[in-house]
């Protein structure tokens, strides 16, 4: 920041005059420097800076503190009087620092002029003497911010402007608008680099460190009984491991395992428990094998076929799994076709299913059907046993309509697609058919955001994080591009309250992937707990690993 000698001798004669005034009061906001406090807005009290504030603020900052400035979670009030006394110059200073381990990320990004006028506005909140912004603010600079003019989702949807770390979250199967309440929207991500100081968001006590970056494409992630962390990079075909962790939270060692794949997704290691022999790949269209042995780093022979899987059109993802008792190897398999019916479409066959084999004789045939896409997830919960999904629902029938969803899994069960959806909710377009099927439909265990595209989960078995942590559920939701205003774009927690089933209810848990004007720099992919029970978070929107560790402060 460059200032003028007027401003500097202004500046100097502020600081000793609020250096005076405030010595009774002296309490330190943010250890900010004494420097800071001598900055003066050139704006004080100006009526249009502060109305331009609060455009930018609208933009900015309410979707962590508010519209009414009051702050949730760890989001402070601006409101509650501890604004009161604090120098414009320091709230000026610590908008353009942010506060990035505590989740407010640096305004510096914005034009000196814009920080003063938010600052001019946030102030004058404090005071009681602006008026809050009103449900919807003026912006018009692109499609995105359009959008964001939208007044405030209704409970119990949301998007991305009202995410924040430990919200709790919970969609009933009766909260589900009509078809087509809304129009479809076609608002993908178009993602930009991450401005320097964007950083992800989680709940008070966690750190979140950048573990890798520079990765082309990462996707799943799953960490080997030694510890060792494999990660698909699909697009380039590849499989890497990290090894290690040193003292800033970096691997140690870093190399590929193998290469040449087509579009490799799912990693699994069998047989289950200290000592793989093998590692299974879901690559787009089969499933291959490695010899694997603790403590490889590159593969030590040829890939060898497995099975076959359907493939081609959409969802190309395919997870893999093993039963804990090895006998049953599980591929998740996506949908060809947002809706289409399989009646009369042949290339859906063994599509929008879970398929099962015995490993050791694979021949796949269908355990669970009518799942449009969980090829983005499959697990075992270790403390039930059963095999759980994350699953993508279908489009363009609203941006409320259909949500996404995390279950166990039964055996033979009918999930609904593409006829039905969440229980005897009929799909519109496949009007009439397969009513026998209604009842079969069975309401998911958890219901997300529509269209989050839930990904790769995991049940949280390390023990860094604190008691209530264990055996919970973490997903990576990728981001909507069907909904008006985004939603998605963050790491949920879903609680299970230790025994080992879900309530219905989720968490936002890690989230600041889209900048305030809706663009967006991250897309959290795979996920996966590290041997020191830190949490690791893929993102292909920066091409980068992302660890979250818990510190407690
Ligand atoms: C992603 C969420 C998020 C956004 C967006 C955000 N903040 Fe914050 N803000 C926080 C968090 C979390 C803290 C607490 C940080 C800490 O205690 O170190 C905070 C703290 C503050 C504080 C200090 C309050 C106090 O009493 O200590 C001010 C002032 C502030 N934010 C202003 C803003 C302004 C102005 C904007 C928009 C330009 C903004 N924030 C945008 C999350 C956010």
């Amino acid at each position: 920041m460059r200032l003028g000698a007027t401003t500097i001798v202004s500046a100097v004669l502020l600081s000793l005059i609020s250096i005076a005034t405030l010595q009774a009061v002296d309490k330190k906001f943010h250890d900010a420097p004494d420097s800071a406090k001598a900055l003066k807005n050139p704006y004080e009290g100006q009526q249009e800076a502060a109305d331009a504030g609060k455009t930018l603020y609208a933009r900015n900052c309410l979707a962590c503190h508010g519209k009414l400035g009051k702050g949730t979670g760890n989001v402070p009030s601006l409101v509650d009087g501890k604004l009161e006394g604090v120098a414009s110059g320091e709230v000026f200073w610590f908008i353009t620092q942010g506060s990035k381990d505590n989740g407010m990320p640096s305004w510096a990004f914005l034009p000196e002029q814009k920080r003063w006028q938010i600052v001019t506005y946030v102030t004058s909140l404090a005071s009681g003497k602006a008026a809050p912004v009103a449900a919807s603010s003026p912006s018009a600079v692109s499609r995105t911010a359009a959008a964001l003019k939208d007044p405030s989702p209704h409970a119990p949807f949301t998007d991305f402007r009202y995410e924040v770390p430990g919200t709790t979250r919970k969609i009933t199967a009766s909260d589900l608008p009509e078809p087509f309440a809304t129009q479809s929207s076609n608002n993908g991500a178009e993602v930009v680099a991450r401005p320097e100081k964007a950083w992800p968001v989680a709940p008070a006590g966690f750190k979140v460190e950048l573990y890798a970056t520079g990765l082309d494409n990462p996707r799943w992630l799953r960490t080997a009984p030694n510890g060792d962390i494999f990660l698909a990079e699909s697009e380039s075909g590849r499989i890497r491991v990290f090894r290690g962790m040193s003292g800033d939270g970096k691997p140690e060692q870093m190399q590929v395992f193998a290469s040449g794949l087509k579009r490799p997704y799912g990693i699994t290691f069998y047989p289950p428990g200290p000592d793989p022999q093998w590692i299974y790949i879901g690559d787009t269209n089969e499933v291959i094998r490695f010899p694997y042995h603790n403590g490889d780093l590159k593969a030590s022979g040829v890939s060898q076929h497995i099975a076959d899987l359907p493939s081609g059109g959409g969802h190309w993802t395919r997870a893999v799994e093993f039963s804990p008792d090895g006998k049953k190897m599980f591929v998740a398999v996506g949908s060809a076709s947002n809706d289409d019916d399989t009646d009369t479409h042949p290339g859906e066959k063994d599509r929008a299913d879970i398929l099962v084999c015995d490993p050791a004789n694979c021949e796949l045939k269908i355990y669970a059907y009518g799942i449009r896409n969980a090829g983005g997830g499959i697990a075992v919960n270790p403390q039930t046993g059963e095999l759980w999904c994350s699953v993508n629902e279908r489009d363009a029938l609203g941006d409320n309509l259909v949500p996404d969803y995390i279950t166990h899994v039964q055996e033979g069960g009918f999930y609904g697609w593409p006829w039905w959806y969440i229980g005897a909710h009929q799909d519109p377009r496949q009007k009439g058919k397969h009513p026998e099927l209604k009842d079969k439909a069975i309401v998911p265990d958890v219901l997300l955001q529509p269209h989050n595209a839930s990904l790769e989960f995991t049940f949280y078995q390390g023990k860094q994080f604190p008691a209530e942590y264990g055996g919970e559920l973490f997903a990576s939701e990728h981001g909507s591009w069907n909904k008006a205003v985004r939603v998605g774009y963050e790491v949920i927690r879903v609680p299970l309250h230790q025994t080992g089933h879900a309530t219905g209810e989720y968490q936002d848990f890690l989230t600041g992937f889209v900048l305030p004007d809706g663009q967006v720099w991250g897309r959290p992919v795979g996920i996966a707990v590290a041997a020191d029970g830190s949490l690791l978070v893929s993102d292909d929107g920066s091409n980068s690993i992302w660890r979250v560790s818990y510190t407690g402060k």
